[in-house]
């Protein structure tokens, strides 16, 4: 009898630690939920599908910049090679608002956020969220404990 409770209630336990994980997992940024909107809305006018890849861009970058042009993040690997790809911290370097940085200036790619400052606020605060553990460094910078704490789920 005493084995039977033991028994159903490590079941219980299971059942509800399966369910506060899913409970979690509902509220966790992700690409297709949260950040492909945010993307396709405010960047992929210069770095849709007809941008070049990070590869293409890296020997030229001068002329595609002449072309209003950046490296192509219409896709997760696409832009998963400037979180934690061959472009680490691109894009963290480039959409900081600066206030945590020595100059104060923000990256460049910031003012495009948004059309008000409100809006640059929220749509960076998503994408924070969604990277997880949000650093400017470089490959050759960055730790391998800062490299796990880099989230950025796909779903
Ligand atoms: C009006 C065009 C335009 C828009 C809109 C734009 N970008 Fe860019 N972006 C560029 C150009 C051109 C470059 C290359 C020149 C440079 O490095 O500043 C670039 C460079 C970058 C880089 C650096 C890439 C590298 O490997 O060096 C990142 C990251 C980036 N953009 C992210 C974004 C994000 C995210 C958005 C949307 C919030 C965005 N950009 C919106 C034109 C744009």
């Amino acid at each position: 009898m005493g084995k039977m409770m033991k028994v159903v209630g490590g079941v219980v336990l299971a059942a509800f630690v399966a369910g506060a994980a899913i409970a979690a997992g509902k509220d966790e940024v992700t690409y297709e939920k949260d950040v492909k909107e945010i993307i396709s809305a405010r960047c992929l006018f210069c770095h849709g599908s007809n941008a070049p890849t990070i590869e293409e861009f890296d020997k030229d970058k001068e002329g595609f910049k002449g072309k209003m042009k950046g490296p192509r993040i219409d896709t997760y690997s696409n832009l998963m090679a400037l979180v934690n790809g061959s472009d680490t911290g691109a894009l963290m370097r480039r959409l900081d608002d600066g206030k945590n940085a020595k100059d104060g200036n923000p990256g460049n790619m910031n003012k495009y956020l948004g059309a008000t400052d409100e809006e640059k606020a929220k749509n960076l605060g998503v994408i924070k969220r969604w990277v997880g553990g949000w650093t400017l460094k470089r490959k050759k910078e960055i730790t391998e404990d800062e490299l796990k704490a880099i989230k950025s789920l796909e779903r």
